[in-house]
Formats: C-alpha cells, sequence, structure tokens
C-alpha cells in the first residue's frame, strides 16, 4: 500500500511516544520508508537507538550536528518525504508550529517543510482542553495540517478524556489516505452513517439499533481509495474512521442541513438510519408524569435525505447510494425504495433476527442497480464496504 512512499515521522516528548515505535513498525511493513526524528523531550521516553533499529536507518535529532548537516541539510531534510507525520504531538510543538517557531530541529523542519503534514495529537486532557491548545489547534487546521485523534479514554496521568494519541494502527489508515495512488484521488464523497436521535422532551429522544458500523467501515474503504470523505454521522456506537473530515449531528433535520452544507460532491451514500419521525414540537422542559393519563405526542415526518438528494435538479451527486433494510421482501421492496427514491443503487440486505446481521459483523446484500439485482455472498462488513467502495470508483472512473 505505501510501497515506494518516504514518511518522515517526528517524535515528540509524550509517554505516547512509545506507540510511535509500533507506528514505525507498521509503516514499514505497509512498505513506506521511515526518516526518524526524534526531540530532545522525545529521546527521554524513547531511545535513539530503538527508533533507529526499527526505522532501520540513523535517526535525526540536532539542528547544529555537524555530521548531520554535513550529510544532509536540514532544509533538504524537510522535503525528503512524501509525507511529514508529527506523533506524538505534545502541546508544546502544537504551539511552536502554530507560531512557527524554528528554536530545535523538530520545528525548523515543520517550517521548512513543503510536503503535507500529519499531527497524532497526545496530551493530557486539561492541556488538550485548554483554550490556548485549542486555538493553536485551529489555526493548524486552517494551514491544512491534517490531523488524526486524539482518542478519550484512560491516561497514563490517571485522568480520563480525550488526550490519547489515536492508535498506530489508525494513524497507519490515515497515512495511506494520504498517500493513496487510489482510483478516488480527486473525487468527494459525502456519506450519512449511524442513527438519529429525536428529542422528546431535553433529556428523552426516540432513537434505533443501528450502530453505524457499516457507514464507518464505507468511509475507510473510501479513504482507503483516495477519496476526500465527508462523514456525516448521528450518535453511533462505534468511532468515527480517521482522517476523514467527521461532522457529527443528532437530528434527521441537522442531518439534512449538514449534507446540503457538504454538496457538491462526486458520490453520496446514505447508510445512516434516518428517523422517519420526529416529535412535533418537542417540550423545552422534562414532561412530567400527570395523575390525568399520558402524555400526548404528535409527531412529524422527518426529511427524507436520500430522496431529497437523489431527486435535486442543480447539484445533484453523480451516483447518489441508498441503504434498504427489510425484513419481508426483501428484493421487490428494495427495488421499489429505489424507484420511488430516485437514487441510482440501492444496497439491500435482510435484517431479520435469523440473519444475524443487525448488530453482527457480517452482511449480506444485494446490490440493485439500473441493470438489475445482484446478489453478494455473505462477508464481513468490511468485505462489503472494499467491494462497495471499488464499485463506486469504477463508475465514477465511468463519469458517473
Ligand atoms: O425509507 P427507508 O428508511 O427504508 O430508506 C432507507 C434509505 O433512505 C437509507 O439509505 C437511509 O439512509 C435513507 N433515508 C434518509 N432519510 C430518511 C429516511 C431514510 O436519507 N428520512
Amino acid at each position: 500500500m505505501l510501497a515506494d512512499k518516504h514518511v518522515l515521522l517526528i517524535i515528540g516528548g509524550g509517554i505516547a511516544a512509545y506507540k510511535s515505535l509500533e507506528l514505525i513498525r507498521l509503516l514499514r511493513t505497509a512498505g513506506a520508508r521511515v526518516t526518524p526524528v526524534l526531540t530532545r523531550a522525545g529521546a527521554e521516553f524513547v531511545t535513539p537507538l530503538s527508533v533507529s533499529a526499527l526505522a532501520g536507518c540513523k535517526v535525526y535529532s540536532d539542528l547544529f550536528d555537524l555530521g548531520d548537516e554535513a550529510e544532509m541539510g536540514h532544509i533538504q531534510l524537510s522535503r525528503v518525504a512524501d509525507l511529514v507525520v508529527v506523533a506524538p504531538a505534545t502541546a508544546d510543538l502544537m504551539a511552536k508550529m502554530a507560531q512557527g517557531l524554528a528554536g530545535d530541529l523538530a520545528a525548523t523542519l515543520l517550517l521548512a517543510t513543503d510536503t503535507p503534514v500529519l499531527m497524532a495529537p497526545a496530551m493530557n486532557v486539561r492541556m488538550w482542553e485548554h483554550p490556548a491548545t485549542q486555538r493553536n489547534l485551529a489555526t493548524l487546521q486552517g494551514d491544512g495540517i491534517a490531523v488524526v485523534g486524539p482518542n478519550a479514554g484512560d491516561m497514563a496521568c490517571g485522568e480520563y478524556g480525550p488526550g490519547r494519541m489515536a492508535e498506530p494502527a489508525e494513524i497507519l489508515t490515515a497515512v495511506e489516505m494520504r498517500l493513496s495512488d487510489g482510483p478516488l484521488i480527486g473525487k468527494r464523497v459525502l456519506i450519512t452513517s449511524g442513527p438519529t436521535h429525536e428529542p422528546i422532551d431535553p433529556v428523552r429522544y426516540i432513537a434505533n439499533r443501528s450502530s453505524g458500523a457499516q457507514g464507518t467501515a464505507i468511509a475507510t474503504a473510501l479513504a482507503a481509495l483516495g477519496a476526500e470523505v465527508i462523514f456525516v454521522t448521528g450518535p453511533a456506537d462505534v468511532p468515527p474512521p480517521a482522517g476523514v473530515k467527521v461532522i457529527s449531528v443528532q437530528t434527521a433535520e441537522q442531518m439534512l442541513q449538514a449534507v446540503q452544507a457538504a454538496l457538491p460532491c462526486d458520490a453520496a451514500v446514505f447508510a445512516a438510519a434516518v428517523a422517519d419521525w420526529r416529535v412535533a414540537s418537542a417540550s423545552a422542559s422534562k414532561l412530567k408524569k400527570t395523575k390525568g393519563g399520558l402524555p400526548a405526542l404528535t409527531f412529524a415526518e422527518n426529511p427524507d435525505i436520500l430522496r431529497h438528494v437523489s431527486q435535486m435538479k442543480k447539484g445533484r451527486p453523480g451516483l447518489v447510494v441508498g441503504f434498504a433494510a427489510e425484513t419481508d421482501d426483501v428484493l421487490a421492496n428494495a427495488t421499489a425504495k429505489r424507484d420511488r427514491k430516485g437514487c441510482d443503487w440501492i444496497v439491500a440486505n435482510d435484517v431479520s433476527p435469523e440473519t444475524g446481521i443487525m448488530g453482527g459483523t457480517e452482511n449480506a446484500v444485494t446490490l440493485i442497480t439500473e441493470t438489475g439485482a445482484e446478489p453478494w455472498p455473505r462477508m464481513g462488513k468490511d468485505a462489503v464496504a472494499a467491494q462497495l467502495a471499488q464499485r463506486i470508483a469504477t463508475a465514477l472512473g465511468q463519469g458517473a
């Protein structure tokens, strides 16, 4: 996947630096060449010897090292790679990058480089949430620096929250997305995923059992083929894919707005399980038990996002894909749904409890297109996603 690709890996000084050793191993296994740069603080956590042994080359640390400068000047070092990865990107490194400081080798390389930069922040949750770090993050994102993580979880310092560095495998996926020579380079694809939550009052809502697993797998597969992915997700169980633009929403109406704001795009995949109805006017205060009986909830119909986009007169994506989760007459219902909504393809599946598909790791789908119904064998949701992504790439390649 990363053959002939070259990564300049800057390892900052945080406890997560130990994960960067595994990242080097994964990058090299994927075929990439890795040139490591270890900051002085980074060397307090991992040794230059381990970094260099895993990378299979020397590790650069000092701005004023005569030997290094004679071998490769720091400006040249900043330009050797296809991608600069900063992992862990500490609060200090982020601040230096945002300010354009160049007081050490890592900061100088980041200021001098003309190649894309991906950073994996890692720090204590309070440091991450501090307005200064959030300002720096916004500045860096505005400068075009891609970000993977941080994840929420237990931290080495004993606290809990966002600040853990993304796992090496997630960083690898984000690197692959950026360096892919895939067929979807230059294509913009929108995906909806997960359930929606429709409020009844400030504490109650209507929801469904969608985990978001299939939509997330499709987003990952499309990004791995090089697509720019915009992932509009309801409150899902699974974490969103790494390295894609994530827009989080709660309700169907918010999802429609996010979808409209993300257009135009080349293809759109509507994998979300959108609630068909919402409570017409959600109560501003918590509904109370009343002696006189049950609260009367009046429902209103939610916008059908798939139908809306499929039937756009102007700016319709070249390829619109919907899903049909059915329990009876799967083929007939899904084929009728394709006509009714006006989408190009429907991915149909049988979600009867005996199939074990809903909430499971496997899926058995039928792809319905204008030329007919094509049953795919039962396989893992990741494999369904990979096959669908390939089909989308083929369709877009043919000018869909
Ligand atoms: O009508 P039904 O919910 O069965 O259709 C399923 C397809 O329509 C899915 O692709 C789903 O994402 C999409 N949908 C939508 N907006 C809705 C309801 C469903 O985009 N309000």
